[in-house]
């Protein structure tokens, strides 16, 4: 049951993360009528600011982030008139009774949006517990970094939860909040061709990919404190393989899915220190061009010398029986090739071919589910090439296209933040991950790095824009396996 709350309190709210998602998210919420009538968004940050000022500044967010098909002048007005501010030092426990009055009323409900520094966490839920903004009818919405590994995770889940309940807790992982992420669950659970196939004998190996382009940013501070395996593989990449290996859910419901997730993260094989140096591979870029540009190594764009991988590749396994000896690599890096989120599931080879090699190898079927910047779903197959030749038909790999931009090209695309925050004031707990999820998915994380730190393994140089070091070739070539690059 949706329960929308009447109020929204944001912390963060002058963040570079309120500016680009959040703002332009609760935009288009409202300008497609889908926020509750007279629901009040309170902003809170450190930084002074007037309600006057600050509806100043989402408007110039407003503004410059949101695409230009969904700017309406009307529609930013009525918005804006929703805001107010309150400037708050987080580590202060006497501001959080100012806090507590500027939102006024709590009774017909709060979501609070936490996107902090993990050092004020503890602070931030002290306060908003000592002045009454913890009751029952408030929610808690968290943004990562949650911790850098179990225990410090545990901590911060212990924090949380001596002042909110599990179920008004809703722990943020923004790719389940994409559109093409939930399309998984269409996919599998809405189709019925693929689950008799989906398993250890029909699929040889799956492969998940999110290569970025970008550097370090302006995130040096956290960036370098994490790494990619933190960053990336311990919450999208891992949410990624779970949806892509769980057992069909009962229903689609914040238990059932969550349940089924669990397993998977639960039945991960645990990367023994002594196998880390076969499993896994790191990588930091070095200097080269990326996204058409010329671009510094990872070194000289930091300013100091550095361990941190900027790219990770790992060969996991899930030990159940559906997936009994079916590798899931996955890897991610920063400054690689070409900006690419996606998922290639390649299935087993004929058992037998009856077409003699002169008419090309035959290819096993491969199905690419790519999440960005595209849309698509692809199986890759394999035709007869049109020709008269008389030594056997020829054959070709050819794809058969499902583009997703293409068919729904009259819907407007929306931001990950629109799905999680309009979810987090109705209160659905679908798209968030739970507490046993993510302490799952760290037992595993932390194996690797203890692996790491065992074997004295240091990222591999790799130039910016290529698809990482060349052992990430090695990890999937020692088992026969290509990479789906393209
Ligand atoms: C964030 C990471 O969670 O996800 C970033 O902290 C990364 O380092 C980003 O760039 C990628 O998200 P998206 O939606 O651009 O694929």
């Amino acid at each position: 049951v949706r329960t929308p709350v009447a109020k929204l309190l944001l912390f963060g709210a002058t963040g570079d993360l309120a500016q680009r998602m959040l703002l332009p998210s609760l935009y288009g919420l409202h300008a497609d009528g889908l926020l509750p009538e007279g629901l009040t968004i309170t902003g809170t940050a450190r930084s002074e600011h007037s309600d006057a000022s600050y509806r100043k500044f989402a408007k110039a967010a407003l503004d410059e982030f949101l695409p230009a098909d969904r700017k309406d002048e009307k529609a930013a007005k009525s918005f804006l008139e929703r805001l107010q501010y309150q400037s708050l030092d987080a580590t202060d426990l006497t501001h959080y009774q100012q806090l507590a009055e500027k939102v006024g009323d709590v009774s017909g409900g709060l979501a609070i949006f936490l996107s902090t520094a993990p050092s004020l966490f503890e602070a931030v839920i002290r306060g908003l517990d000592s002045a009454g903004l913890a009751g029952a009818t408030v929610r808690i919405g968290l943004e990562k970094p949650l911790g850098y590994d179990l225990a410090s995770s545990r901590e911060i889940n212990d924090t949380v939860a001596s002042a909110f309940s599990e179920d008004r807790t809703f722990r943020i992982d923004h790719y389940l909040g994409k559109e093409t992420v939930q399309n998984i669950l269409a996919l599998r659970f809405g189709n019925s061709f693929f689950e008799p196939v989906w398993n250890a004998r029909g699929i040889d190996n799956i492969q998940i990919t999110i290569s970025e382009t970008v550097g370090l940013e302006e995130r040096a501070a956290y960036y370098d404190g994490a790494g990619a395996l933190r960053d990336m593989v311990a919450n999208h990449m891992l949410q990624l393989l779970a949806l892509i290996a769980m057992e069909p859910p009962a229903r689609f419901d914040g238990t059932a899915i969550r349940d089924e997730k669990a397993k998977v993260f639960r039945s991960l094989r645990t990367i023994e220190p002594a196998d880390a140096p076969l499993m896994s591979v790191t990588g930091q870029y070095a200097a080269g061009a990326s996204g058409g540009e010329i671009v510094k190594g990872y070194i000289d764009e930091l300013g100091k010398p550095s361990t941190t991988e900027t790219f990770v590749a790992i060969k996991a396994h899930v030990d159940n029986w559906r997936w009994q000896g079916v590798p899931f690599y996955l890897r991610t890096g920063k400054r690689m090739t070409t900006r690419r989120s996606e998922i290639a599931i390649q299935f087993k080879p004929v058992p037998h071919s009856m077409f003699s090699n002169r008419g090309g190898l035959l290819q096993p079927n491969v199905l690419v589910i790519r999440l960005q910047p595209e849309e698509y779903v692809q199986m890759l197959m394999m035709a007869k090439e049109p020709g008269l030749d008389r030594d056997g038909i020829r054959l070709r790999e050819v794809p058969l296209n499902l583009s997703l931009d293409a068919e729904f090209a009259g819907k407007p695309r929306r931001i990950a933040y629109e799905r999680l925050l309009l979810d987090l004031i109705e209160g659905d707990q679908t798209l968030f991950v739970r507490r046993d999820e993510v302490e799952a998915q760290w037992m595993w994380i932390d194996a690797i790095r203890a692996g790491w730190v065992a074997n004295d393994m240091k990222p591999k140089n790799y130039a910016s824009g290529s698809w990482g070091p060349s052992a990430a070739i090695a990890l999937t070539e020692r088992d026969g396996v290509t990479w789906q690059d393209d």
